[in-house]
């Protein structure tokens, strides 16, 4: 039996059928809801998918909302590049192609943001269309059905990977494929796999080989890149002082208040409390945070506005921010 007929077989009764995106499926939400799902997990998701789609239903609504909003709607899930790419994207598909995403696989890799994993997605989900996907959970599938020992992210191995991808693609039931290769990663063939359930087991050469514990390999990873940044509290009557961040570098166009690397002897002595450090992950490093709490009245900024905690937590404010305030209670400081 190929792996295809087991995957679909299996995704029909064991796999993820009630996931928002699931509902009403076309094209723009399919889209949407891989850009959110690409750094993050599917509860953290779920809430601003549905956000996001009542207030940008269509692709058009979407390109013809300034940035700033949309941005808006984003704001707590990082990696705001994503955010920008489709806007960007939906900017040009509505100049581009009337309105809609197209339909080809290179038109799609030409948009901002798309690339080819996400534009099989697409196709396959939305069009039900045979081009296959290879994201985290399909390679560590993969990897371990073929025992692979070679290390995923490797060029030579990325490629051989994409080829027994499209080979196991089916040309028919192509949504319900690929809903189950992402459901088969991400509920059996996880880090800790549960081959015992798995429907790939009886053809799976890593379970024949027992390596699976060890797969997928990676290439040796350079040490974590660490920065540390202070962050300048400056709270007066219950309000905390915000700077709107440049639309480039770590969140862009975010509400945030001054960071800065180094203190200089005056707003050392000028601070109140140092919290307890607290670290935030980017992609390629670790930010280490030092909320600094003033009561002095921050410097002239252009761009900078007074905000209750009700404001704030309505604004678009990065992830750590809000953190910052629920967990470290930021406003008691006040
Ligand atoms: N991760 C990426 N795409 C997904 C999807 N369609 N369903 C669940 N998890 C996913
Ligand atoms: Fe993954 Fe185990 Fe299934 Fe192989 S048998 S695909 S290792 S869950």
């Amino acid at each position: 039996m190929s792996i295809a007929h087991r995957i679909i077989t299996w995704q029909r009764q064991y796999g993820r059928h009630d996931l928002p995106w699931q509902a009403a499926i076309n094209p723009y939400r399919v889209w949407v809801s891989e850009i959110m799902l690409q750094q993050t997990q599917v509860t953290t998701v779920i809430p601003y998918f549905q956000r996001f789609m009542q207030r940008f239903p269509d692709l058009a609504t979407l390109a013809k909302t300034p940035e700033a909003e949309v941005l808006n709607y984003w704001s707590g899930l990082g990696y705001y590049r994503r955010c920008k790419n489709l806007h960007k994207a939906s900017q040009q598909a509505l100049a581009l192609h009337d309105g809609e995403l197209p339909c080809s696989p290179s038109d799609l890799l030409a948009l901002p943001g798309i690339g080819q994993s996400t534009a099989h997605a697409i196709l396959s989900i939305a069009h039900n269309q045979p081009y296959a996907i290879l994201d985290g959970n399909v390679k560590r599938v993969l990897s371990r059905v073929f025992n692979i020992q070679d290390p995923i992210d490797s060029t030579p191995t990325i490629k051989q990977l994409w080829s027994l991808a499209q080979s196991a693609m089916p040309a028919h039931d192509c949504r319900i494929y690929t809903q189950g290769m992402m459901d088969l990663g991400a509920t059996i063939c996880r880090k800790q796999p549960l081959c015992n359930d798995c429907p790939l087991q009886s053809i799976c050469q890593a379970y024949a080989a027992n390596s699976q514990h060890t797969l997928p390999q990676k290439r040796p990873r350079k040490k974590p890149k660490r920065r540390h940044l202070y962050c300048l509290c400056y709270l007066d009557q219950g309000q905390l002082f915000l700077v709107k961040r440049s639309d480039q570098g770590i969140w862009p166009s975010l509400w945030c208040p001054p960071m800065l690397e180094t203190l200089d002897t005056e707003l050392r002595q000028a601070a109140d409390q140092f919290l307890e450090p607290f670290t935030h992950q980017f992609t390629h490093f670790t930010l280490e945070i030092t909320a600094v709490i003033l009561h002095t009245q921050p410097p002239q900024l252009t761009d900078g506005q007074w905000f209750s905690q009700t404001a704030v937590m309505q604004s678009a404010i990065p992830a750590a921010l809000r953190k910052l305030i629920v967990q470290q209670s930021l406003f008691c400081y006040g």
